[in-house]
């Protein structure tokens, strides 16, 4: 049977990659590498640079393929679902055209595979494939870490939740720390920002690292503005943030 490798890797900073990242980057055949198009070029050749400082004398190849793009025009649920099968049958078929032998194929998943990745998903749709995760730091870690922050407050639980879910649901019940990702559109700024603490990050990891924290009522629109900036600069960003409000 073949091994998948789905690789933790961090968040854009080569040294995130752990110790037994590089071993199994070391040990797999082949390690595929999507390809999303030109904005999101960064994230290709970042993995690309990962590969090339860890692989020096080894027999590994590189396949890029191209990630399908998910069909936004009807359901939700039924569009991601078809977009995974479309991934899955993408790594299937970059195996047969670049390894069709190898017995262990890996991928670089951002971060971490068990947080806000698909990954696993895509990959229970291949029965052959033995699948293995090599953790890596999350958003989530190297955000509080940038910070000197703890997620959660002493015994307290904390909640990671996505900008649509704040921006719909509001603020969580039952916590008072929400940790925020994949959030295009700033849902912060639908809170009563009064008693609330917040600490962003973005490119975290990165040499082009952005923090900001303090009061949400202080901060918001400096996050905003430099956001816009540095999206408009760069031509993407990532970010991430933690809101804690007093109980
Ligand atoms: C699809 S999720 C992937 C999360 C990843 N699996 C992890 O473990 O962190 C992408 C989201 O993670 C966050 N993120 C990932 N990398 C980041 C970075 N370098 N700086 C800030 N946020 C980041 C952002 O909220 C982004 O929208």
């Amino acid at each position: 049977m073949r091994d998948l490798l789905l690789i933790g890797i961090g968040t854009g900073n080569r040294d995130h990659v752990t110790l037994a990242g590089v071993q199994a980057m070391r040990s797999a055949d082949l390690i595929l590498i999507p390809r999303k198009g030109p904005d999101k070029a960064d994230l290709a050749d970042l993995r690309h640079q990962i590969c090339e400082s860890v692989l020096s004398g080894c027999d590994v190849a590189l396949a890029e393929f191209d990630l399908p793009v998910r069909d936004a025009s009807g359901d939700y649920r039924a569009g991601v679902d078809a977009w995974h099968d479309a991934i899955a049958k993408a790594w299937s078929d970059a195996i047969d055209r670049h390894a069709p032998d190898a017995r262990r194929v890996a991928l670089l998943i951002w971060g971490d595979p068990s947080l806000y990745d698909s990954s696993l998903r895509i990959a229970a749709r291949l029965p052959d494939l033995r699948v293995r995760v090599i953790p890596g730091i999350t958003a989530l870690q190297a955000l509080t870490a940038a910070h000197a922050i703890p997620v959660n407050e002493i015994g307290a639980p904390f909640i990671v939740t996505t900008g649509r879910q704040l921006r719909d649901k509001g603020w969580p019940p039952g916590v008072d720390t929400v940790a925020v990702m994949l959030d295009g559109d700033c849902a912060f700024q639908t809170l009563d920002p009064d008693g609330i603490e917040i600490w962003w990050g973005a490119y975290l990891g990165m040499a082009e690292e952005m923090l900001i924290s303090g009061p949400l009522a202080d901060r918001s629109a400096q996050i905003l503005s430099d956001r816009a900036q540095a999206r408009s600069r760069h031509g993407w960003i990532m970010d991430i943030y933690l809101l804690r409000r007093r109980s």
